[in-house]
């Protein structure tokens, strides 16, 4: 982290082109999502989106996780679907969405979407739920079984105690952990997250955005997180989007410092408390400035 006094955080133009460089020797980029002047209107006439103009990009090795901010009504859940490919968000009016250089025409295997509410199947049991995708894919009943309960524990939840249980015996937070689980055990090469963690009390949310951070980079996926709380952002993310209200527009794109530390550590300390400080004040400010309509 950077010192207290000059928070580590730096603004990027929206689909600058990124440049990496490990041990000295530049490492080839792939651009996994981008943005290009996308617009959408509803079939209603209603315009929640327009130009987002954006570049997500990574290098071996290091998949971003990209935090985005913005007020209630701003079209932070239309552009994940966008990328997600979910009707009636997909297809954009304008401009285009393209994940891995293709344009989206569909979803696919390679995006995978964790909801706010729990979106596990009522009638599964946690083993069940998880093991939902690949039972689509075809994988095999025993290879599936071992990775489910492989995932069970991976997202902190216990084989023996939990994987016969039915989603309507766990608690808020242990079926976001199935939710994110059954993402994951696709290993998708995008994670679209639209507030995960909201319902969550403040110690299983600490807990669920040490796991996020974890096991995104053990899967190896450029994660999109929509979250509400400045502090969640700024601790998971690597980037900032901040998005102007309705129609929303990316005001402000910044990089901030990956975390190394756990959440309930590293959020306590003045130096994060610094950034999330200059975050609040930003977003504040491109409100008021928004407001006033320039
Ligand atoms: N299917 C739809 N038809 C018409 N309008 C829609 C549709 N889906 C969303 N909208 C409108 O588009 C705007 C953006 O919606 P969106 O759900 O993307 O916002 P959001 O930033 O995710 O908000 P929140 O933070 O409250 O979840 C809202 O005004 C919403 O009413
Ligand atoms: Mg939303």
């Amino acid at each position: 982290m950077s010192d207290a006094a000059s928070p580590d955080i730096t603004p990027a133009a929206a689909g600058a082109p990124a440049t990496a460089t490990a041990g000295g020797a530049t490492q080839e980029t792939t651009t996994v999502v981008e943005f290009t002047q996308v617009g959408k209107t509803y079939d209603t006439g209603y315009t929640a989106i327009k130009d987002v103009t954006f570049r997500v990009d990574d290098v071996p090795g290091h998949m971003e996780i990209v935090g985005i901010l913005g007020p209630s009504g701003c079209g932070k859940s239309t552009v994940l679907r966008l990328i997600a490919g979910l009707t009636p968000q997909h297809p954009a009016t304008t401009g285009i969405v393209k994940v891995m250089g293709k344009p989206v025409e569909a979803p696919g295997a390679d995006r995978g979407f964790v909801f706010q509410d729990y979106t596990s199947f009522d009638h599964r049991t946690v083993e069940q739920n998880i093991a939902f995708g690949l039972e689509c894919r075809g994988t095999p009943a025993n290879e599936r079984l071992e990775l489910a309960r492989d995932w069970i524990q991976k997202v902190g939840l216990d084989v023996k105690r939990d994987a016969d249980k039915y989603p309507h015996e766990l608690s808020g937070g242990m079926r976001q952990r199935v939710a994110l689980a059954r993402t994951l055990v696709l290993k998708p090469r995008v994670i679209l997250m639209d507030e995960p963690f909201g319902a969550l009390d403040p110690k299983t949310r600490y807990a669920m955005q040490d796991q996020l951070v974890a096991l995104s980079r053990e899967v190896q996926a450029t994660v999109f997180l929509v979250t509400h709380s400045i502090e969640e952002a700024v601790y998971v993310g690597d980037r900032l989007f901040v998005f102007s209200n309705a129609p929303g527009t990316i005001l402000q794109e910044m990089s901030i410092p990956a975390p190394d530390r756990p959440a309930r550590v590293m959020q306590r300390e003045p130096d994060f408390l610094d950034i999330v400080f200059s975050v609040r004040d930003l977003v504040e400010g491109l409100e008021m400035y928004d407001r006033a309509g320039t």
